[in-house]
């Protein structure tokens, strides 16, 4: 008995969900309120909407009541209203991501003036249930008022919300798990993921946009919906679950590998892909965002089109769907290079990148992002045997790397300056440029990181390029150049500091993560006019999901869907981590223990699929790799190359 228990034990471990109570996302799609904030009037046993069990609230003449979901949350309300006293009662719904916008008489905002209005019943008409039309799905919210208008007697029966957000998901299936000694670590992890599973939404209701445009043209009633389509499909990935509700392709560079190491929801990215590829120009340009929106450009959003397909290449290992784009995907590279001037440099003089301001001429972050697509084009040049354009993008590549550190390094700050003619040193191109390997040296990209850590404030990394602001998006490039620098304790405490701040502040929504705030820590972001039009739950902000599991537990795909890979662990002050993911061509994962934080490993061991290969890197440590069927490999200078299986480290000593 006992030894089949033994041996049935790993297969029980495949079988759930590693850490599934750390999972943010709901059970069932059918959700009540957890519980009640305020009540204004006179409302009787408003609790009993919070038990499923039920009971019934009465509301007598004007008065409100406001629920907590817990969390943030994305749906279709409910009303199953019992009895009303008067046939012109009415029952209206307003809702907000964080309380700092809870009202019985709006909702927070998805335009940039003023408020969204509330959703009315006229619940007068007769008992039952009270459903608005799909548009009005409410694409993120934690609080909910209900809200009286009359003198009537109304009995409330039950409100319920049918949960709309990543649609097709089974929504705590996930394919991917992060665990540390470190609780706050592990709960950024997974607020990451269920950030992305609320962006994920029914591409038939989509933008929420376009209702602000048609809102400028009728001020008087701040009507919103959500009723474009944007993407082929039955799922796609957007930017925000609240607004935009659209398919932006710089949001994706960090969403699309943050959502392939958590929920693995490829599909949902594919679709997203496909709808900002069927907008490439006859001249190559690639849209700025999806449809409806599109016909903007931006140079480095342009850019970012092309990492989107690279990223979900490398993860699919589709190499059919990535040929089918390849014309397409030089086409994107021609039109790039073509600002490309005698300096070596991009020229850029398209202003629109992530709103952040003073984006033009040889600026560094467009620059290091296109260094950044040119090496990466090369590589699916190779695995395409398409390498007809590859010597030209080296060179340029090499040009582009030689010019920008003549003439845009600034060696007494130890930062890039964002162009030739300013003194501002921006976070997004100093990240990018470690990230992009712009960097001449390690020494040069250590620099940069104690540069960048230098300038934080007492809510995050402050990005000067965008006024007073933290933006997450780019926080989420700069945690990446810290563990590139080799410094992880410099990223993990950027994660307790700024994300630790984004997931426990009570204006926050302590469960999905913020588009961008003040470095005062208050919610305001410097590109907006409206504070209540914020976005609480943002893809180009769950950065730390990805970089936990790529750095710090060191799982790092080099072939598509992980025919190579490597595994480099950078634990930082971190004494356990235990995480993994899992591609088509099966489970990657890694668990390790140091007695003390910075010590040797007391237990080091990965599994990777078995038709693969790859490098382990466990810089200062010497000791044997042995498999379970029971190969050896010895680490040199804390390096071994090693075939797909099941590893432990022996005889470890550092
Ligand atoms: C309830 O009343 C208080 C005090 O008048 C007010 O500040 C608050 O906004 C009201 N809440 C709602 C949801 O109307
Ligand atoms: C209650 O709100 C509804 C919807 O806006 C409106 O038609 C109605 O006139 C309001 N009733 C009162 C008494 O304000
Ligand atoms: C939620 O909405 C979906 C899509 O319209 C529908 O199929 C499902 O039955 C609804 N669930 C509940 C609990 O109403
Ligand atoms: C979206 O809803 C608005 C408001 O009801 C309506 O005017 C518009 O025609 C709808 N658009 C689509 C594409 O259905
Ligand atoms: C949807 O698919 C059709 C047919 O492949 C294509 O022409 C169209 O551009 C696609 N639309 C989007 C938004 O992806
Ligand atoms: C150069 O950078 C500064 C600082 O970001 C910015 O204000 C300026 O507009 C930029 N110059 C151009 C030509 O874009
Ligand atoms: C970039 O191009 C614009 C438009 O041709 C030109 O005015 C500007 O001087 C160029 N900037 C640099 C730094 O060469
Ligand atoms: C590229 O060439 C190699 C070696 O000839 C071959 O194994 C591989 O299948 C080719 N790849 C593609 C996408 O054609
Ligand atoms: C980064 O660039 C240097 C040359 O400047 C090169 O030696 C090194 O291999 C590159 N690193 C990576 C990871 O590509
Ligand atoms: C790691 O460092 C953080 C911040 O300096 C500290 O709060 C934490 O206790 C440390 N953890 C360990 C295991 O040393």
């Amino acid at each position: 008995m006992l030894l089949l228990a033994s041996l049935l034990l790993p297969l029980a471990a495949v079988a759930s969900v590693p850490y599934e109570e750390y999972i943010l996302a709901p059970s069932s799609r059918d959700l009540i309120p957890t519980s009640v904030v305020q009540v204004n009037g006179s409302v009787t046993n408003p609790k009993s909407l919070t038990q499923s069990s039920g009971g019934g609230a009465t509301f007598k003449g004007i008065s409100s009541v406001t629920y907590d979901f817990g969390k943030n949350i994305a749906g279709l309300v409910s009303l199953d209203v019992s009895s009303a006293s008067s046939s012109a009662a009415f029952l209206g719904v307003t809702f907000t991501e964080s309380n700092l916008w809870i009202s019985s008489e709006y909702s927070d905002a998805t335009g940039n003036s003023g408020y969204d209005s509330p959703l009315w019943f006229n619940v007068g008409k007769g008992p039952g249930t009270y459903t608005p039309e799909a548009k009005y799905q409410r694409g993120g919210f934690r609080y909910l008022t209900v809200v009286s208008n009359t003198t009537a007697t109304v009995k409330l029966k039950s409100l319920n919300i049918n949960f709309t957000a990543a649609p097709t998901q089974s929504l705590r299936d996930y394919k991917g798990w992060f665990h540390s000694d470190d609780e706050l670590i592990d709960k950024i992890w997974y607020a990451g993921a269920y950030t992305n599973q609320l962006c994920t939404i029914d591409p038939k209701y989509g933008d929420a946009i376009t209702s602000q445009a048609e809102d400028i043209t009728l001020p008087e009633t701040n009507a919103w919906y959500s009723n474009q389509t944007i993407a082929n499909g039955s799922s796609t990935i957007t930017d925000g679950a609240k607004r935009d509700r659209l398919v932006w392709p710089g949001d994706m560079a960090i969403s699309l590998e943050s959502i392939a190491v958590s929920t693995g929801d490829l599909y949902s990215i594919r679709m997203g892909l496909e709808s900002l590829f069927a907008l490439q120009q006859p001249d190559g340009q690639l849209p700025y965002a999806g449809a409806p929106l599109g016909i903007a450009v931006s140079y480095t959003y342009h850019l970012h089109n092309l990492i989107g397909l690279s990223f979900l290449y490398r993860y699919s290992g589709d190499t059919n769907w990535l040929s089918s784009y390849w014309d397409q995907y030089v086409l994107g590279v021609k039109w790039a290079l073509e600002s490309v001037d005698s300096s070596g440099l991009a020229n850029v003089t398209l202003s629109a990148d992530w709103l952040r301001f003073g984006m033009g001429a040889h600026n560094i972050e467009a620059n290091a992002i296109l260094y950044f697509v040119l090496q990466d084009a090369q590589t699916l040049a190779k695995d395409l045997n398409q390498t007809s354009m590859a010597t030209q993008w080296a060179s340029t590549a090499a040009g582009i790397k030689s010019a920008a550190n003549k003439l845009l390094w600034d060696s007494s700050a130890g930062l890039y300056r964002d162009n030739q003619t300013t003194t501002l040193h921006p976070q997004d191109g100093n990240a990018w440029a470690i990230k992009a390997n712009l960097t001449l040296s390690t020494s040069q990209s250590l620099t940069i990181s104690k540069a960048l850590k230098a300038r934080w404030g007492k809510y995050g990394a402050p990005a000067p390029e965008a006024g007073a602001t933290i933006s997450p998006f780019i926080g989420g490039f700069e945690l990446q150049a810290h563990y590139l620098a080799g410094r992880p304790d410099a990223a993990l405490d950027l994660l307790r500091l700024q994300w630790g701040y984004m997931l426990l502040d009570s204006k926050m929504t302590q469960s999905t993560f913020i588009e961008g705030y003040s470095t005062d820590g208050s919610i305001h972001y410097a590109p907006y006019t409206d504070d209540a039009r914020i976005s609480h739950a943002h893809g180009w902000s769950t950065g730390p999901t990805y970089a936990l599991t790529a750095y710090t537990a060191g799982i790092q795909l080099t072939g598509p869907a992980g025919s190579y890979w490597s595994i480099a662990p950078q634990p930082g002050n971190l004494t356990t981590v235990d995480a993994g993911f899992s591609t088509s061509k099966g489970i990657f994962s890694v668990a390790l223990k140091r007695s003390s934080s910075g010590g040797g490993y007391s237990q080091f061991s990965f599994s990777v699929p078995s038709a693969t290969s790859g490098t382990v890197k466990l810089p200062g440590v010497s000791g044997t790799l042995v498999s379970k069927t029971g190969q050896k490999v010895k680490l040199v200078n804390g390096v071994a190359a090693v075939p797909g299986g099941n590893w432990k480290l022996q005889g470890s000593r550092s």
